[in-house]
């Protein structure tokens, strides 16, 4: 199996070429699989920023909200509260989902925020999925990702529902600005570092934004290309979606058996190879097809319920079972324990087995990632050009799986060269996106489109 998880360098630069001609089709056309959906975010936040605003994050493992205080010296203080989103909210009525969104906000304000009485607060609301934008407070959703499933929900705008069940239940709060995760990472990583090149997200879901050029963005109406707002807007690529074609990703049959399974088969095709809610589950296909030919666990003869129920295999313990180094097994073992494999079963082969296939798969996984940032920097990190790349990184997958950010830089390294590779400076901007949020609901009250 090791041989087809295996992606060479030229692969590398075959994948990087696929994601540009993507985002430039994406840039010049509406309704495109990489929807290059651009943002109303004209230029990003240098610092000094000031000011008290909620945030609402939905899409990553949590749903929070947030009470942010810029101080306008690069630094913020954050109060938050994390709310449950059950199996059933994901799946049920999109207008039940936004009521308890909105509950929860209530709650949030009644326990947790410093906010005056009878004070009207306005919100940044961090909705990561795609949404077509029309303006920096309104979007329609073009289609959930991530297990996400809530019916009715196509086209609704998503700005338009929260606020209408704000106001049935009394809420005193106004949502003045929509934001994907990662452009609320890039925001909260250039107030932090004074300029970012990129924001992308490795958690349950794999996307990037950047700031482009408005000239560039051609499906954008004239009225958008507003000079005096500024020459450039930030772009939410939705990379996660490239080449559903499959014209250069090298599929696997497992990464087939977990796409035709999905509630999405044929969509998010980069994503499904990446982020933290599919990673586990190629693996547990890897597995089961391999007890099938009793190369794993051929002691015995059923496997584990785990190992038979879709997504049973959780991308944690992939990153559990690497901390053991190569040829150790102690805590694979246990890990394996977890599965319910009872001890007897397990031989060192198993172990070795399931700890050499979980690197595998991450580190295919960080070097397709390499290919999108790749696809984003490699004309700002021409060799010659001088100065720090700063990009932001925000979600699960990068901050805990182990030695991720290090392939990701080896790739990068073989696609940008060491010299573009040494100038990138990778932050960790750990939950960036109720910062992000609270910096765009700013910009979004200082253009005036904030809702009274
Ligand atoms: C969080 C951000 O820190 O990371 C979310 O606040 C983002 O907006 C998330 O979606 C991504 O990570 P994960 O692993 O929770 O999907
Ligand atoms: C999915 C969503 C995207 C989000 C990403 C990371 O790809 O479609 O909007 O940014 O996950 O959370």
């Amino acid at each position: 199996f090791s041989e087809k998880l295996i992606v060479d360098d030229n692969a590398l630069f075959k994948i990087k070429n696929e994601i540009q001609a993507e985002f430039s089709h994406g840039l010049n056309y509406h309704g495109t699989d990489v929807s290059m959906i651009p943002t109303f975010v004209y230029g990003l936040p240098d610092g000094t920023e000031c000011g008290t605003y909620l945030s609402l994050d939905l899409g990553g493992t949590n749903m929070r909200v947030c009470e942010v205080n810029l101080s306008g010296d690069r630094n913020f203080s954050i109060s938050q509260e994390k709310y449950k989103i059950t199996e059933d909210l994901k799946t049920g009525e999109f207008t039940e989902l936004f009521s308890y969104m909105a509950k929860s906000i209530g709650h949030f304000i009644s326990t947790k925020s410093q906010s005056k009485q009878g004070q009207r607060i306005p919100l940044g609301f961090t909705f990561s999925f795609p949404v077509d934008q029309s303006a920096i407070n309104s979007g329609k959703l073009i289609g959930f990702t991530k297990g996400f499933n809530a019916k009715n929900a196509v086209g609704k705008d998503v700005v338009e529902t929260l606020q209408d069940c704000l106001n049935k239940q009394n809420i005193p709060v106004d949502v003045v600005a929509l934001v994907n995760d990662t452009v609320g990472t890039l925001l909260a990583h250039s107030y932090q570092s004074g300029g970012a090149k990129i924001g992308a997200i490795f958690g349950t879901g794999t996307n990037g934004a950047y700031l482009e050029d408005l000239t560039e963005i051609k499906k954008l109406d004239d009225e958008a290309k507003n000079p005096k707002a500024g020459s450039k807007m930030v772009v939410n690529t939705e990379w996660g979606n490239v080449d559903n074609a499959r014209s250069v990703l090298p599929i696997t049959e497992w990464d087939d058996i977990v796409d035709s399974a999905s509630i999405n088969p044929r969509r998010q095709s980069f994503e499904k190879l990446i982020s933290g809610m599919y990673l586990g589950e190629i693996l547990r296909r890897l597995l089961v097809d391999l007890h099938a030919k009793q190369e794993f666990l051929s002691n015995t003869s059923t496997l584990p319920e785990a190992f038979n129920t879709q997504y049973g295999l959780d991308t944690a313990l992939m990153s559990d079972s690497l901390r053991d180094s190569d040829g150790e097994t102690t805590h694979t073992k246990q890990v394996l324990g977890a599965l319910g494999v009872s001890a007897e079963n397990v031989r060192e082969l198993d172990a070795q087995l399931f700890r050499d296939a979980s690197q595998l798969i991450g580190l295919r996984a960080a070097r397709f990632s390499a290919c999108a940032l790749a696809a984003v920097i490699e004309s700002e990190a021409s060799e010659n050009a001088a100065g720090d790349i700063n990009i932001g990184l925000d979600g699960s997958v990068i901050e805990f799986f182990p030695r991720f950010e290090q392939s990701i830089r080896d790739a990068l390294n073989v696609i940008l060269g060491n010299q573009a590779e040494k100038r990138i400076k990778i932050g960790l901007a750990k939950d960036g996106s109720g910062v992000g949020a609270a910096l765009c609901a700013l910009q979004a009250i200082k253009q005036g489109v904030a809702k009274k």
